[in-house]
């Protein structure tokens, strides 16, 4: 077989090399494995503090293949159920957002609190004699929920280190945005949509794809001349100096633009971005020093590990939901700082759409990529051939002045290696215990000598 090709039966990911065979992106099987092994193990985005304030208030949303309801308590708490009734396991909830005090199954009409707990059985006493253990039929509670900053994340399994831990370095540079700019809310609901794409392709690109900007987006940067225009058809790179990229223990990456904080803006919002993110960033870089402090003002791109990908500045915060391996259901908001005047928040919201909403001129460059990368994937001999991320290896190194791994240009496939390299590790391990073994080494598994 050719270096350029690859089996099932070997590795599908090579960490060192920088491949991944093309498999990862349409196939039966190793879907499956990452619905139990990613999907069942890692810390999934589920909502915003802000969409659901008061007790009773609740979202449906997705945990991989699992449908959940995510419910404000009483106590102000959060909790989150799978979205299925313990009688014969018809859908409890089919609707995306609303207030309630509890659940009534559609089909023989058991219902629940918002708590979870079984309340009430038609005919309990008649038909069950009282032998029915209400206790244990309550909703199937989601073992792990934390709220970071408002932004709400579950998980699946009880055994995963908490979500501080599981961001790790990661939280260095998501706590600019989400805590020190004064805190983040989402504006809802999310627009949701379908692509024909493995969730993964998105969230690669997200996690480390300056790369395709110039070429992929050559008519949204001409038509909406945003600060990024000047890359429009490859005409130039960025600067030496003018990016990083990053990525961390856990697979979660991002990449930097300095000073770029208007994003994909149109020209039309460019000037007033640029003013708000001056003016606080004066008072960030006083608390958090120069290094750190620009990084409010920069252009980040990035994935939070495996499915929640955001862009500060252009304001887009997505979750990629997994339903198929060559199925995906996209959810959008638009994201602000809480201190934001309405009127700015609502310009921003409209951009948002217009960019990288269901129709948005960004997107749907995007989308054709995703789309062919895993359409491609079905091919017989296609399907054996391996993915190049080779850009910058050799080049990743640690840097004193920022957490992670460090890319030695604004434009590398840093964060793809290091998405892919936890992945592996996931892919190949029975529990978060041989998880973090495999990681061990993490840092040399990309820098090599460095
Ligand atoms: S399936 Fe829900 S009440 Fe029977
Ligand atoms: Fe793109």
């Amino acid at each position: 077989m050719e270096d350029n090709q690859t089996s099932k039966e070997n590795e599908i990911i090579d960490i060192k090399k920088g491949y991944q065979s093309h498999l990862i992106h349409n196939d039966k099987e190793i879907f499956e494995s990452e619905m139990e092994r990613v999907f069942g193990r890692c810390w999934l985005f589920l909502t915003h503090e802000c969409a659901i304030p008061d007790y009773g208030d609740y979202v449906t949303t997705r945990m991989g293949l699992d449908e959940v309801i995510v419910v404000r308590q009483k106590d102000n708490s959060i909790k989150a159920f799978l979205n299925v009734c313990r009688h014969r396991g018809a859908r409890i909830c089919a609707t995306e957002a609303g207030n309630t005090r509890g659940f009534v199954c559609n089909y023989h009409g058991w219902s629940y609190g918002a708590d979870g707990s079984l309340q009430s059985v038609p005919f309990e006493e008649a038909v069950y004699k009282n032998r029915l253990d209400k206790c244990s039929h309550g909703l199937y509670e989601v073992p792990c929920i934390e709220s970071y900053h408002g932004f709400v994340y579950g998980c699946l399994d009880a055994d995963a280190p908490d979500f501080k831990k599981y961001l790790g370095d990661f939280a260095w540079y998501l706590d600019i945005w989400m805590e020190e700019s004064g805190g983040m809310e989402l504006i809802g609901p999310p627009a949701r949509c379908f692509i024909h794409a493995n969730w993964k392709v998105p969230s690669e690109n997200f996690v480390g794809d300056a790369y395709h900007v110039g070429w992929t987006h050559t008519s949204a940067l001409r038509s909406g001349q945003s600060v990024f225009a000047p890359l429009a058809g490859n005409t130039q790179l960025p600067p030496e100096g003018a990016g990083l990229q990053i990525t961390t223990k856990n697979g979660h990456g991002l990449g930097v633009l300095f000073d770029a904080y208007a994003g994909v803006h149109g020209a039309e919002m460019i000037e007033e971005m640029m003013a708000w993110g001056m003016a606080k960033h004066a008072e960030i870089e006083k608390k958090l020093g120069e290094k750190r402090g620009r990084l409010y003002k920069s252009h980040l791109n990035g994935t939070i590990f495996p499915n929640n990908s955001f862009l500060t500045g252009s304001a887009v915060f997505k979750v990629w939901q997994p339903h198929s391996p060559t199925k995906t259901e996209v959810f959008t908001w638009a994201m602000v700082e809480k201190d934001m005047p309405a009127e700015l928040k609502d310009k921003i919201s409209k951009s948002v759409q217009r960019t990288f909403g269901i129709a948005g001129y960004w997107e749907s460059e995007d989308n054709d990529n995703m789309e062919s990368e895993t359409h491609m994937a079905s091919g017989t001999v296609t399907r054996k051939l391996k993915l190049n991320s080779q850009m910058g290896l050799g080049g990743d190194y640690q840097d004193p002045d920022y957490p992670g791994v460090i890319g030695e240009s604004a434009i590398g496939e840093t964060s793809y290696r290091g998405y892919y390299r936890f992945y592996n590790d996931l892919i190949n391990s029975d529990s978060w215990q041989e998880v973090n073994d495999r990681s061990s080494n993490w840092i040399t598994d990309l820098t090599g000598n460095k």
